[in-house]
C-alpha cells in the first residue's frame, strides 16, 4: 500500500503504455542518449549563454559543473565569468579580487589579448576567463562604444576554434553584459529554480532571446531549460515541473538537479562537484546533463 501512485502506473484494466519505460522527474520517460563519441579534433566552439535574470537559480553552479562534466568527456571547455560578483571564478578557487587582467579588459579599451586573461583550472581541459568587480564598470563604459553588443563576441573570436564549448555565466539581469552573451551565443541554457515565481520571469527572458535573435544574432536558439533545486517529495515541485514541461516541452532537459546542500559546500571548496564529491547524486546529475548537451549539440553537426 503506497500513499501516492506513481504516474506511470496504469489503472486496473487500462493498458499501461509506459510499460518498460522508466519515468523521469519531468514526468516523461527518459529519452535515450547515445554515448558521447570520442573527440580527437577540437573546435569550433558551440557558445552557450547560461542565463536567467532571476538571482540564485543555479546559473553559476550549472556553468561550473556542466563545464567540468563536459571536460571529463574529453571536450575542451572555456568558462566565461560575465558576472562582476565573480562567483564562477571563486567557485573554481581563483583569487579573482587580486587579478589585474580580467574579462573587463577584453570588453573595453585599451583591449587586452584574450590569451593574456585566459587561465587553466585544476580540471583538465577546463579553462577560465575570470572576472571581478571591475566588470561592473564595463556595462556603463560599453554604452558609448560602437558595436557595444558585440564586444564579448569579438573577444572570444580568437580562441573559439580551440574549444568545443564556451559556457558564459551571466549575471542576474538582462542588461548589456547579458545581451553581449546572447549576441555571440549559439544557444541559451536557462537554469530555473523549481518554484512557482520562477515561471513568471521566463516569459520576459524568452522574449529577450527572441529580440536578440531578430536584431543581433539569427543563430541564437533555446538550448534547453534546466530545472534546478527540485524536490521530488513536494507537490509544489511536481506541480511547477508539470507546468514547465507543458509550456516548454522538449526543450526541458530530462536531467533535473535536486536540491542538496552538497552544492553550497562545493562553492566553499572552490571546485566542481564532479571532482569534489564524484559519487554524489549531484555530480551524477551534471554528468547526465553533459551527455544531453553533447547529444543535442553534436547531433546538429
Ligand atoms: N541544486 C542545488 N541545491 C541546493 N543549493 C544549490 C543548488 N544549486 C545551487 N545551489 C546554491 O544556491 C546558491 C545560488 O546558486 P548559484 O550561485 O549557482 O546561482 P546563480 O543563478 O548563479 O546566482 P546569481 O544570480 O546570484 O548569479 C548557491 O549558494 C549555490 O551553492
Ligand atoms: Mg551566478
Amino acid at each position: 500500500m503506497s500513499e501516492s501512485t506513481p504516474r506511470g502506473d496504469a489503472e486496473p484494466g487500462m493498458l499501461d503504455i509506459s510499460a518498460g519505460e522508466e519515468l523521469g522527474p519531468t514526468g516523461r520517460p527518459y529519452r535515450r542518449i547515445p554515448d558521447p563519441a570520442p573527440k580527437d579534433r577540437h573546435g569550433p566552439a558551440s557558445i552557450v549563454a547560461v542565463c536567467n535574470q532571476k538571482g540564485g537559480v543555479g546559473k553559476t553552479t550549472s556553468t561550473i559543473n556542466l563545464g567540468a562534466a563536459l571536460a571529463d568527456n574529453g571536450r575542451r571547455v572555456l568558462l566565461v565569468d560575465l558576472d562582476p560578483q565573480g562567483a564562477l571564478s571563486a567557485g573554481l578557487g581563483v583569487p579573482h579580487h587580486e587579478l589585474d587582467e580580467t574579462v573587463h579588459n577584453l570588453l573595453v579599451p585599451p583591449y587586452a589579448a584574450t590569451d593574456d586573461v585566459l587561465m587553466r583550472t585544476r580540471v583538465d581541459g577546463l579553462d577560465l576567463l575570470p572576472s571581478n568587480i571591475d566588470l561592473s564598470a564595463a556595462e556603463i563604459q560599453l554604452v558609448s562604444e560602437v558595436g557595444r553588443e558585440q564586444a564579448l563576441g569579438r573577444a572570444l573570436h580568437p580562441v573559439a576554434d580551440r574549444y568545443d564549448y564556451i559556457l558564459v555565466d551571466c549575471q542576474p539581469s538582462l542588461g548589456l553584459l547579458t545581451v553581449n552573451a546572447l549576441a555571440c551565443a549559439d544557444n541559451v541554457l536557462i537554469p530555473m529554480e523549481c518554484e512557482y515565481f520562477s515561471l513568471r520571469g521566463l516569459a520576459l527572458l524568452t522574449d529577450t532571446v527572441e529580440k536578440v535573435r531578430d536584431r543581433l544574432n539569427p543563430r541564437l536558439e533555446l538550448g534547453g531549460i534546466l530545472v534546478t533545486m527540485f524536490d521530488q517529495r513536494t507537490l509544489h515541485s511536481r506541480d511547477v515541473m508539470a507546468r514547465v514541461v507543458e509550456v516548454f516541452g522538449d526543450a526541458v532537459f530530462d536531467t533535473v538537479i535536486n536540491r542538496t546542500v552538497r552544492f553550497p559546500e562545493t562553492s566553499v571548496a572552490g571546485e566542481p562537484i564532479t571532482s569534489w564529491a564524484p559519487k554524489s547524486s549531484g555530480a551524477q546529475a551534471y554528468r547526465d546533463l553533459a551527455r544531453e548537451v553533447i547529444a543535442r549539440t553534436e547531433s546538429r553537426g
